[in-house]
């Protein structure tokens, strides 16, 4: 019986959904436990794409129960296309989908007051799903949760309670329209038919599954270095994607977790503002951009690619409790001469012993590289680790040791079939 917590190790869109989908296989549940229609998370089966933003990539797998925990924050529009998409695939949602009564609901003022944030002068570089403004309302006790639909006058009174504060902001602070009250009531009012049937006590559904011996998977979305607490602050999304906060966002005890899997890309990427040591503004970063696909799954902005960096992994495996990784995007390094590995920063000449995880601490240091050689060969057929190149292999005994974790699954492809276990 295992109840594994899988995490972005670096800036997300490491490669979670591919491997989630992989490893579901063998668990009885999937659940996610933060974030929302921010992430988009890719599964391809056969020659089919699955982008999925806040239904577990799990739901690829008949036998899968699917849950949404209380960490996550759910737009009604985002859920229902994903709904829709699925159920057009032929993939069977309904009695295999279950959200928690207490995850909170983004709702149309938090993506326009997203998009306003953003026109400013203090950009983050957001997908633009209002997850900031709708967590910043969780967090002030005046959100609106999933229970909240199903009392129909408290709901009325709580969008009207916070229409007034939010309109008052639009009109006087922002000098913006007005949002209209009764229409914002009447789609949540639909949203809540439609939705009914997938709610749940989510904590009591997953501690009795534990008790009863299932196995479950805890889908992290964006990655370490995004989390509100240990990411690279203010540019991070607004909730914990680290291994703990899969026990705060799903109710499942801290004691209950068996194992932690870190989902690690070959190389680095981060979409949207903030310090990056390792970037690559020159053509091998455009070439790591172009062979990796490196383009965004929620909104095909253009992601910044560089260099591995091992420094920066180090930290996330202190912070997340790593105890096995999987490597992705490998095949994406095949054609480089030579491949560098950042080992660890300096600032001001003076090697740091810790990763500086604060904004500005992190934009003045300077990256001390390692260079390897490159394999210059593809590796997308490769079966088996065995059939790995010996300088491929080198680089992965490399960055292993540089980063402090161990290697079980590597990815050399984005179909299910490029994937093999070390071991
Ligand atoms: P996530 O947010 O962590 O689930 O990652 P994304 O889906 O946003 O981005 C990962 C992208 O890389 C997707 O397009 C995947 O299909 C693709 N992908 C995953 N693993 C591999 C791999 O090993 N090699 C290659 N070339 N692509 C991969
Ligand atoms: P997955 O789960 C990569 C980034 C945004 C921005 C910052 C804050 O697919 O790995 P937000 O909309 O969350 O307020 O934006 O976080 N970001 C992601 N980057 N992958 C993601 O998710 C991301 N979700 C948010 O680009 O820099
Ligand atoms: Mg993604």
């Amino acid at each position: 019986m295992k109840v594994t917590v899988l995490v972005g190790s670096q800036w997300g869109d490491e490669g979670k959904g591919k491997i989630v989908d992989l490893l579901s296989e063998k668990y009885d549940i999937v659940t996610r436990y933060q974030g929302g229609a921010n992430a988009g998370h890719t599964v391809v089966i056969a020659d089919k794409q699955y982008i999925l933003h806040l239904i577990p990539s799990g739901i690829l797998r008949e036998n899968v129960i699917c849950v949404i925990g209380n960490g996550v924050v759910i737009d009604p529009n985002a859920l229902l296309e994903e709904i829709e998409l699925l159920k057009k695939n032929n993939i069977e949602v309904d009695g295999r989908l279950y959200i928690s009564q207490n995850a909170h609901l983004i709702m149309p003022y938090h993506k326009l007051l997203d998009s306003i944030n953003e026109s400013g002068n203090n950009k983050i570089g957001t997908t633009g799903r209002g997850i900031g403004p709708c967590y910043i309302d969780k967090y002030a006790r005046k959100g609106i949760k999933i229970v909240d639909l199903l009392n129909r006058k408290s709901l009325e009174e709580k969008i009207r309670q916070n229409l007034e504060e939010k309109n008052n902001l639009l009109k006087k602070v922002y000098e913006r329209e007005v949002l209209d009250v009764e229409e914002i009531i009447k789609e949540y009012v639909e949203f809540d038919k439609t939705i009914d049937k997938y709610i749940k006590d989510v904590p009591l559904f997953l501690n009795q599954a534990i008790s009863e011996g299932k196995s479950i998977l805890l889908e992290g979305a964006q990655g370490a270095l995004l989390d509100i607490d240990f990411g690279t602050y203010p540019f991070v999304t607004s909730s914990n994607p680290v291994s703990g906060g899969a026990c705060t966002g799903s109710g499942i005890p801290p004691n209950k977790i068996t194992d932690v899997i870190g989902i690690v890309k070959a190389y680095t990427t981060r979409v949207g503002h903030g310090p990056f040591p390792t970037e690559l503004l020159d053509e091998q970063g455009e070439q790591l951009r172009k062979t990796g696909a490196e383009y965004g799954a929620t909104t095909g902005r253009p992601r910044r690619c560089g260099w591995f960096d091992a420094f920066l992994l180090k930290y996330s495996v202190m912070i997340n409790g790593i105890d096995s990784v999987a490597i992705t995007k490998l095949d994406v390094l095949s054609d480089f001469e030579e491949i560098k590995v950042c080992v660890g920063y300096s600032i001001n000449g003076k090697t740091l012993k810790s990763f500086p995880n604060d904004s500005d601490g992190l934009s003045s240091a300077k990256t001390v590289y390692e260079t390897l050689p490159g394999w210059k060969t593809g590796i997308s057929d490769c079966k088996s680790y065995s059939e790995l190149p010996q300088k491929t292999k080198d680089y992965l005994n490399f960055i292993a040791k540089a980063g402090g974790f161990k290697i079980d699954i590597v990815s050399v492809g984005p179909k299910r079939s490029q994937t093999f276990f070390v071991n």
